[in-house]
């Protein structure tokens, strides 16, 4: 592969899949394709080589701008999504144009091309909720809010895509993941800027409840990348971190490394329909050579540090529009 399409390359996990791939492979180009929503930031780019990286700044439901930009490219692999479930729950508009209506797009427009490889970044929750054992590839999808429903909306499409026209499309299904660089509306950089600060951490429903099975972003992107380049089309790989930790537990690991106590502590009103547990089997993706490698409890120093050491990129993050929806989300709550 010698030039592969980044769409949502300024969130998150794109951007760290960005510099993974550009260090992996160094004669890969990559062009970041990317609506830079409220959740873009071309901060998280800002080391990127910019030899080998360009970036458009365009939306994947505009399908003339995701077609022109993926002309001639060896793959796609796509990030672009509403990510976050309480911004789904306040309205989910801009989730089925993106999550369902951005993927038939870049469906449509690689079977138009011929682009070799689609790969879809999707998610366990599309599994929704299980008490005991874990989801595989062959288990249902059962979404359980606005969020997942449309990724797992978008995922039927691009197979339905894959059944009818033959399109290369591969899915990968990871599980909540956390490293440099994530928004700080989702649950761990939230409650470590806020106990940086000295602010509240809104617990939902006591924090004893739930869990979640966290995997490192970078073993993330290496899961991804081998999905992208060892991946049958028409199939879905599981990527797990292999993790599960109760909410207050990673509360409690957060408070302890951030040097805070118990009292920061908010208990406040759950999420509606809040998935209990997310579990997922990835022996598929395993029989292809792949392995989380970082350890919980030092994946946990390295993110802490890496939020301690870098307020320049949150605290200007956490002004204007963040401060407008963290009012709406806890303090009507
Ligand atoms: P994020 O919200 O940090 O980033 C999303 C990026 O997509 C942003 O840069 C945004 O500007 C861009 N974007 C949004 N709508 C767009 C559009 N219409 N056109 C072009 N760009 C658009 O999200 P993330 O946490 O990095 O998640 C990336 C992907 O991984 C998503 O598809 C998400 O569903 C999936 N995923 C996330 C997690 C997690 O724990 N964060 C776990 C599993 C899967
Ligand atoms: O499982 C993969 C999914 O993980 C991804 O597909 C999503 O894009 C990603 O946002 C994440 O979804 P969650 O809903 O699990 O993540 P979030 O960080 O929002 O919440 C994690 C847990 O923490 C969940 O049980 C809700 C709880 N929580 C969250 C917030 C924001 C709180 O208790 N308080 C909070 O303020």
């Amino acid at each position: 592969m010698k030039r592969i399409v980044v769409t949502g390359g300024a969130g998150f996990i794109g951007s760290n899949f960005v510099r993974y791939m550009l260090e992996a492979y160094p004669e890969l180009e990559i062009v970041t394709f990317d609506k830079l929503t409220y959740a873009g930031n071309l901060d998280n780019l800002k080391d990127v080589d910019e030899a080998r990286h360009t970036f458009i700044q365009g939306d994947i439901a505009d399908k003339a701008a995701i077609k022109a930009a993926m002309e001639g490219c060896d793959a796609i692999a796509n990030f672009a999504a509403g990510s976050h479930v309480d911004r789904s729950i306040m309205g989910a508009d801009d989730f089925i144009a993106t999550n369902v209506t951005g993927v038939y797009n870049i469906c449509e427009a690689a079977r138009e091309l011929g682009t070799p490889r689609v790969l879809l970044v999707s998610t366990d929750e599309v599994y929704g909720s299980i008490d005991e054992g874990s989801f595989t590839e062959a288990s249902p999808p059962r979404p359980g809010n606005p969020y997942s429903a449309s990724k797992a909306g978008g995922e039927l499409i691009a197979l339905a895509h894959f059944n009818t026209f033959g399109t290369p499309i591969i899915i990968t299904r990871g599980s909540n993941t956390y490293g440099p660089y994530q928004y700080p509306e989702k649950v761990l950089p939230l409650f470590v800027t806020n106990a940086l600060d000295d602010e509240p951490l809104p617990l939902y429903s006591g924090g004893e409840n739930n869990v979640r099975d966290w995997l490192y972003v970078e073993d993330h992107c290496r899961g991804i990348d081998t999905a992208l380049r060892k991946g049958r089309p028409g199939e879905i790989y599981n990527i797990a971190g292999g993790n599960e930790r109760r909410n207050m537990v990673l509360t409690r690991k957060i408070l302890e490394l951030t040097g805070k106590g118990e009292e920061l502590i908010q208990f406040v009103k759950d999420r509606p329909g809040h998935d209990r547990r997310y579990s997922i089997d990835a022996a598929k993706l395993k029989a292809l050579g792949w392995a989380p490698r970082m350890d919980w409890d030092e994946g946990m120093a390295l993110t802490v540090r890496w939020y301690r050491d870098n307020e320049w990129w949150w605290r200007k993050i956490k002004t204007g529009e963040f401060l407008e929806y963290y009012r709406k989300q806890y303090h009507e709550r």
